[in-house]
């Protein structure tokens, strides 16, 4: 069904265009209290055995949405309701901000990959708050996702997180400090450990000073190299962070033929997204929660980065082409597989791959 659709409908029409109309529709989900709250009961997690517990939050399981599709939370409940067992919102920014001129979305169906040059449009931390406080008819586990305003220079990009932060830490169930999309001019430098280190000291201030200590964490790029990606490990150990989402799209254009400027997600980035999973957990163990992102598409993707030592999973780019059931279709073949390898709880595999 959502193939034909896909491909009679939604190929045709612009990639943004297809986005928007896609975000409107669930809007309209979220006003409908009756509706929404049918397709929760049908679509969500509810198997006890999919049930994870991370950095003291509960989430029904462990396949969640990445960051960049509800960039503004305007459909978190309807995203919760489809099946997603979190929802990760934004990147928002301090000040709201038009995002980099369109076309910015190309999709590369034949490698299954999509690359964005979006530039975090969103209408800012205050916008997304307000969308936040709104009362929540279905359960939703809402990670938020905070970037650098454009306009602000380097020197200032610690006070600019800092007031995103204390906007919305309040609301978020985790927040993640993103310091590795391509399309904010020098925001990847930030992932150097000196301006990392004061830039998430900082954040992690703030995030402490909540009423119930919200839980930090920071996502990487899949371009770092190699001692790169160890030395963030550590600086977050040592700021006593509580984990790592990896990973971002990437500027590599290794398997595509389009050279569109960009980042580019989905099958191409899996490869890699793994390899630096894989790196992650060697150097920290269990210390930090990981979290896997980048080229995900099904059950055996969800399963391998559970083996390699994630203890929550995202996606975005297989939405597009798997559509509104993907989710739901993931924990569902999850449930199945867990069963059929005897295992009862996610904590019996996580990381049991891992070198
Ligand atoms: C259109 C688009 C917009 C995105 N915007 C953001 C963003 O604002 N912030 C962010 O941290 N990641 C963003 N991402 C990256 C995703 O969260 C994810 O890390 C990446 O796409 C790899 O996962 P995937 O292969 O499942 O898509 C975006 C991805 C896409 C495709």
């Amino acid at each position: 069904m959502y193939r034909f659709l896909f491909t009679q409908l939604l190929s045709r029409i612009d990639p943004e265009d297809a986005h928007h109309l896609t975000v409107g529709a669930l809007r309209l989900l979220s006003t409908a209290p009756v509706v929404k709250k049918a397709v929760h009961r049908r679509l969500a997690p509810r198997d006890p055995a999919l049930r994870v517990q991370a950095f003291g939050v509960h989430f029904p399981g462990p396949f969640g949405l990445a960051a960049g599709f509800d960039k503004d939370a305007g459909c978190v409940e309807a995203m919760s309701a489809l099946g997603f067992g979190h929802v990760e919102v934004g990147t928002i920014t301090a000040h709201a901000q038009p995002g980099n001129a369109r076309p910015r979305l190309f999709r590369l169906p034949r490698e299954r990959a999509v690359i964005n040059r979006m530039g975090f449009n969103n209408a800012g931390a205050g916008a997304a708050a307000r969308a936040l406080g709104r009362t929540r008819g279905v359960p939703a586990v809402v990670g938020v996702n905070i970037g650098k305003t454009k306009v602000v220079p380097e020197a200032e990009a610690a006070a600019d997180y800092v007031a995103s932060a204390k906007e919305l830490a309040p609301l978020a169930d985790y927040l993640v400090v993103n310091v590795s999309s391509p399309n904010t001019p020098g925001l990847r430098n930030l992932q150097a450990v000196e301006l990392l280190r004061p830039l998430l000291s900082a954040v992690k201030e703030v995030a402490d000073g909540t009423p119930k200590r919200t839980p930090l964490l920071v996502k990487i790029a899949p371009d770092l190299a190699d001692e790169d990606v160890d030395a963030v490990a550590d600086l977050t150990l040592e700021l006593g962070l509580d984990g790592i989402i990896a990973t971002n799209t990437t500027i590599g254009r290794e398997g595509v033929s389009s050279t569109e400027a960009g980042g580019l997600s989905g099958r191409p980035l899996k490869a890699r997204s793994l390899a630096v999973l894989r790196r992650l957990r060697a150097r920290v163990g269990d210390r930090l929660t990981l979290v896997s992102v980048g080229g995900v598409e099904d059950v055996d993707d969800v399963w391998e980065r559970l083996l390699a030592g994630a203890t929550l999973v995202q996606g975005y780019t297989g939405l597009i082409y798997h559509g509104p059931l993907w989710a739901y279709r993931i924990h569902r073949g999850l449930a199945r597989r867990m069963r059929r390898h005897g295992v009862s709880d996610l904590r019996e595999i996580v990381g049991r791959t891992a070198g």
